[in-house]
């Protein structure tokens, strides 16, 4: 690293999440041995632990099979808005979908907020479920059109849409669209009680406990590293399908972004403690969470392709555009978090695969994944059941009309990319220092080396364990990123974020 770029020290606040700072940690135990259920739910977020609360509450027993810890990965770290209003999306789903499947999907989002209301009212979940608008703004005079389309295109699907020019900011814009009945929540409270309420009566969570592969069949099997799982049916709700190396890594883009929680020292503007926000382009999205005795703002912004950024640079540009607009202010929490987008931005809720039988999958929620989480569950909860849902066609992984085929080709080439050019770039490894990281060059091999805080350097292979890309040090959040399909490995190389599911290996001089 070289003397002018700025590192891990010249960064503010916590680097957790409030979300998870705000909560205990969980305790399930790992699987030992073998077991038999109804339904095998791969990953513990939102979609599994969703899917599994309603299909236990349907009779079926469950086992959720998390690598690591419940709620605490894309789901501890999201931005928590649940809201039918994904950015700006109706009017271009009415034009690729038709009205029916847009009218589904429009449906199915809009009921999720009730939804959940429900769920966390029924188990007597104190999860700070609060009644809030959200607004899509810009500050541009020339998007106001396009603005009242998408208002126009949501009314039609009977969403609860209007356009105004007044919005809870300190600062003006062009125009917004605003969406009434939407809510916010503290996600790791709500998905905790629904953890703690699974098992019993032949249903499972286990933590700390890695799968390796998933075998669809009558019945399927679920390998992990403790045991198997066999089950009538199997969801895959691990945030990318799990170790998959065909059509999912073509399809799918993992995307990043930052989150910082600040207090400001002025107070807010009247009326943003009931409203979320996100602007057109450059984006940024607001919100507030209670936070002790006060209100905190939620600042989400710096998108970015996983592992192909400078994340530092990032959180102080996040950081700059908020003291801009609100002030002197204190950074408690910064965190980022990752999701998958599909070619034509609707998730990937179905079966597996053509052909596959009772292996189902649910992906690629574009970082609107707290009410697509819950639509997807109740789609796969209902298609499990052998019930008709009418979100089955748009959300059906092996839909014909996949729309975006050329971003698909692009995803290969970017692929393609970082096989090769990325092999030829390196530090040097004594300019790394303590806490941080960099990809080195042993002959033709590229090394990762990591400096832990006592000084003392761990050696790893470079290549990503899933298909062979390079990976990057991320100094912000101290972690190993690909840039080809989002695989995320901590600083000494174990598993953060799949599809790869095997550690970075150990360097072997040749
Ligand atoms: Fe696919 Fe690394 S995530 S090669």
């Amino acid at each position: 690293m070289s003397d002018h770029q700025r590192g891990y020290s010249d960064l503010s606040g916590q680097p957790v999440s409030l979300w998870i700072d705000t909560t205990p940690e969980t305790g399930y135990p790992s699987l030992q041995g073998d077991v038999r259920v109804d339904v095998a739910i791969v990953g513990g977020g939102m979609a599994g632990l969703l899917a599994a609360t309603m299909l236990k509450e349907s009779g079926r027993s469950v086992a959720v099979i998390e690598a690591r810890k419940v709620a605490q990965g894309v789901s501890g770290n999201t931005t928590a808005k649940v809201t039918s209003q994904h950015h700006l999306c109706y009017a271009s789903m009415l034009g690729a979908f038709g009205r029916d499947d847009a009218l589904a999907y429009a449906s199915a989002n809009q009921a999720a907020i009730e939804g959940i209301r429900v769920l966390a009212e029924r188990h007597g979940i104190d999860c700070d479920f609060t009644a809030t608008d959200a607004y899509v703004y810009s500050h541009d005079e020339a998007e106001v059109e396009t603005l009242k389309e998408e208002v126009e295109a949501a009314r039609s699907l009977g969403l609860p849409a209007a356009f105004t020019a007044q919005v809870p900011l300190p600062f003006d814009v062009a125009g917004a669209a605003v969406f009434a009945d939407q809510a916010r929540f503290h996600p790791r409270s709500f998905l905790l009680g629904l953890a703690a309420a699974l098992p019993g009566d032949g249903s499972h969570v286990f933590e700390r406990t890695r799968v390796l592969d998933v075998n669809d069949g009558q019945p399927c099997t679920v390998e992990t590293e403790w045991g198997t799982v066999t089950a009538d049916d199997v969801i895959i709700a691990s945030h990318y399908p799990l170790n998959d190396r065909g059509p999912y890594t073509l399809r799918l883009k993992p995307k990043r972004s930052l989150v910082l929680g600040v207090l400001p020292e002025a107070p807010l503007p009247a009326g943003l403690e009931r409203s979320m926000l996100i602007s057109t382009d450059p984006m940024h999205s607001l919100r507030t969470q209670k936070w002790r005795d006060r209100e905190m703002l939620l600042v989400g912004g710096e998108p970015f392709k996983t592992g192909q950024a400078d994340t530092v640079e990032l959180f102080l540009n996040l950081e700059r555009w908020t003291r801009e607009r609100f002030g002197d202010l204190r950074v408690v929490y910064r965190w980022a978090t990752q999701d998958n987008v599909t070619p034509d931005n609707v998730p990937f809720t179905g079966l597996l695969a053509p052909g596959a039988e009772h292996c189902f999958v649910t992906t690629g929620y574009r970082g609107w994944g707290m009410t697509n989480s819950y639509a997807s569950a109740a789609l796969l909860h209902d298609l499990i059941l052998g019930r008709e849902n009418p979100a089955a066609a748009i959300y059906d992984p092996n839909r014909l009309k996949l729309q975006g085929l050329s971003q698909v080709v692009t995803e290969a080439a970017d692929a393609v990319r970082h096989l090769v050019a990325d092999r030829f770039r390196s530090v040097d490894a004594h300019s790394i220092p303590p806490g941080s990281g960099g990809v080195i060059k042993e002959g033709i091999r590229p090394v990762a080396v990591y400096r832990d805080e006592d000084g003392n350097e761990h050696r790893m292979s470079a290549v990503c364990t899933h298909l062979g890309c390079v990976v990057g040090w991320n100094e912000a959040e101290r972690s190993w990123d690909c840039p080809c399909h989002g695989s995320r490995f901590a600083p000494t190389g174990a598993v953060l974020q799949s599809p790869a599911i095997q550690r970075l290996e150990p360097d072997e001089p040749e």
